[in-house]
């Protein structure tokens, strides 16, 4: 079984948790793009449920898919976000932000009663920082802030060489916020909630990819099967 149809497994495993009525939160990236996708087959069929995107492209899909969207400024709360993760360890801590979301993702979470992580098993890792840990920056200040960030990254006992993201077409990525994104080349992350922290304490950057304590289960999609951990 190929990647893709791993992705979608773990999707469609996680829209069994969706209820008639359900406020739902609606991930980034290609296997919350399967989720969307499949929500809106079940939309299609008479499910009642509505919406909020974490990006611009995830509400393109939402709409193309049929499925009803609002934002966290009409309602008070979500019942469940389902989105992807780059990287999830043993504790559900997370790296997000390969697809450069990150911070509406994290809004979309942090106000919703349950998160889930859909990914294919190769996500599954003991520690965190293989992959690069994005960092949304403000343009502005951007030196000042890099060395900010570098100190932090000493003071929580790691260290890595950062590179301004670039899109396709070789210029600077901008998010959906219109900011830039730098990405840590870690390696490993042995205290992700310690240095989470720190990153948050430094004025330029907006939020960072580390999602700690946020997640409530994760559905992994391997050649073995379907893993929940809770
Ligand atoms: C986007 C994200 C994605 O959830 C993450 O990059 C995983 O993407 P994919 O499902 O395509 O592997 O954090 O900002």
């Amino acid at each position: 079984m190929d990647m893709d149809q791993l992705k979608r497994q773990a999707a469609a495993r996680a829209l069994e948790e969706v209820r008639d009525g359900m406020q739902l939160g609606l991930g980034t990236g290609s296997t919350a793009k399967h989720f969307v996708e499949l929500l809106g087959e079940r939309v299609r069929a008479g499910l009642k449920v509505i919406g909020v995107p974490t990006s611009e492209a995830t509400r393109a899909d939402a709409v193309r898919c049929g499925v009803p969207l609002t934002t966290l400024d009409e309602i008070d709360h979500l019942d469940i976000t389902v989105d992807g993760a780059d990287e999830v360890d043993h504790e559900l801590n997370l790296i997000k932000g390969g697809g450069g979301a990150l911070l509406r993702e994290k809004i979309v979470a942090a106000a919703s009663d349950r998160m889930i992580v859909i990914a294919d098993d190769s996500k599954w890792v003991a520690t965190l920082g293989r992959f690069p840990l994005p960092v949304e920056v403000i343009p502005f200040g951007l030196g000042a802030t890099r060395r900010a960030i570098e100190k932090a990254f000493a003071q929580s006992g790691v260290s890595g060489q950062m590179a301004l993201r670039k899109a396709k077409d070789g210029h600077v990525f901008v998010t959906d916020g219109g900011h830039w994104i730098l990405d840590a080349h870690l390696g490993r992350i042995e205290d992700p909630a310690r240095l989470a922290v720190a990153l948050s304490a430094i004025p330029g950057v907006v939020e960072h990819g580390l999602f700690i304590g946020l997640a409530g289960s994760a559905v992994l999609a391997g050649g073995e099967g379907i893993r929940v951990i809770e």
